[in-house]
């Protein structure tokens, strides 16, 4: 045999060894993962459990799809941002200034529970925060976010604040720091600007945009930051919340802007309307107007503003991308009783 020969024969076995090890390796998601392990639907379950908190409270949407944002990007889609604070462990991820405002942990104690009834010991708390924010993602855009979602993550046992602080970008960051912080996570400079368009819903706190309030004009609507976000933010209780789409604000407060309002189409509030806002200047974050404040950031911005059904296919994939991320190679995993603590 000639020397290129056994290279080639050894890259060919090299490569289906890969492949046996990846189709092998514990906690790599696939479809219809639950379909065999219950008798019962899991995703039927969660789906029906969001549907009712969402119809209860439709704030819950937004908890639930950020909620899974910032699992995801912390050691991987392992429900770690999930974890209460313990003796042993003081200060899990929920604690981190960069999860302010986190919510939605009793929507998935709530499914969890249920699930826990038909189909014990058997469904990640990972998973369930997967199939939520999928299903919370399709209720809030009348179906135009529709996507099936992989299963079959493990629990993690390992949750730090530090951790948090680490890996989740800031509302202050420079496009540059954004592009990087999404880049160690495997996401393009496309994608970035893809999946803060979930930034179309929710609230925030005025701590976490205090900056915008002396944010020079050409980076914030003047009007918009003086007369409606400095107004809501110097009244009542020290660190109030306000609306991320000025869709969502008192009309009263917004005054003439209200003229730029895009109305929810069909119901649908997570939209495309972060881009037109966008481009008006019309947003909360920094971190949300830096998208604007460079080209190669902006011609996606423009494409997204230009075409909702275009949005809502890539943000659908974006969403796939993320559930895709993975706990550190080596690391424990379990299915928790509860998803507020490890099982030990
Ligand atoms: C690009 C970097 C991002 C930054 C700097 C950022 C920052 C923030 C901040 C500071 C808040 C308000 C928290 C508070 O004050 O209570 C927030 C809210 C929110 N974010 Fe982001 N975010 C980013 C990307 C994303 C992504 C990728 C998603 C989901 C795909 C997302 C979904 C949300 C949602 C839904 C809310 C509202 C949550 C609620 O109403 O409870 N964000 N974000
Ligand atoms: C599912 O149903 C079968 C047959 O009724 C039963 O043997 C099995 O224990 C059930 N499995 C679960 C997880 O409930
Ligand atoms: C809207 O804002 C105005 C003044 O800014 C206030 O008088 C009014 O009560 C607010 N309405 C609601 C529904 O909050
Ligand atoms: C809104 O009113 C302000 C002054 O109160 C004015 O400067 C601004 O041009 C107006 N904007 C629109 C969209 O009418
Ligand atoms: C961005 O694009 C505009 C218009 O095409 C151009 O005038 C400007 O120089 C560009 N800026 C940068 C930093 O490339
Ligand atoms: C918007 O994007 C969708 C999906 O890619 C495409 O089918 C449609 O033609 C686009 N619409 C316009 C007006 O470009």
């Amino acid at each position: 045999m000639k020397v290129s020969a056994v290279v080639l024969v050894l890259v060919a076995f090299q490569a289906a060894a890969a492949v046996l090890v990846q189709a092998t390796a514990p906690g790599t998601p696939t479809v219809g993962y639950y379909n065999d392990k219950c008798n019962v639907s899991v995703e039927g379950i969660v789906r029906d459990i969001v549907k009712a908190a969402l119809d209860a409270d439709i704030t819950n949407g937004a908890a639930l799809v950020r909620l899974f944002f910032h699992d995801c990007f912390v050691r991987g889609c392992d429900g770690s941002v999930l974890l209460d604070p313990t003796y042993a462990n003081p200060y899990p991820e929920k604690t981190s200034g960069a999860n302010i405002g986190l919510r939605g942990f009793d929507v998935i104690d709530a499914i969890k529970a249920n699930i826990e009834t038909a189909c014990p010991n058997t469904v990640s708390c990972a998973d369930i925060l997967a199939f939520a924010a999928r299903d919370a993602s399709r209720y809030l855009s009348n179906g135009g976010i529709n996507y099936i979602v992989p299963a079959g993550r493990p629990d993690g046992v390992v949750s730090l604040a530090t951790d948090a602080e680490n890996n989740l970008p800031g509302s202050t960051f420079e496009v540059s720091k954004l592009i990087s912080n999404f880049a160690a996570k495997g996401f393009t400079l496309e994608e970035l600007v893809i999946l803060c368009g979930a930034h179309s819903i929710g609230r925030a706190h005025c701590s976490s945009f205090n900056d915008r309030l002396s944010a020079p004009s050409s980076e914030i609507n003047p009007y918009f930051r003086d007369n409606v976000l400095a107004k809501y933010c110097g009244a009542g209780p020290a660190d109030p919340t306000v609306e991320n789409n000025i869709r969502d604000q008192n009309a009263t407060a917004l005054g003439n802007l209200t003229s730029y309002v895009v109305p929810a189409s069909g119901g649908a509030s997570l939209d495309n309307s972060y881009y037109i806002n966008n481009l008006k200047n019309l947003v909360l974050f920094h971190s949300d107007w830096a998208l604007v404040g460079t080209n190669s950031t902006l011609r996606h911005v423009h494409e997204y503003a230009d075409n909702g059904t275009l949005w809502n296919l890539d943000f659908a994939d974006a969403l796939v991308k993320l559930s895709k991320l993975s706990m550190p190679p080596g690391s424990s995993g379990e299915i928790r009783k509860t998803c507020r603590a490890t099982n030990y």
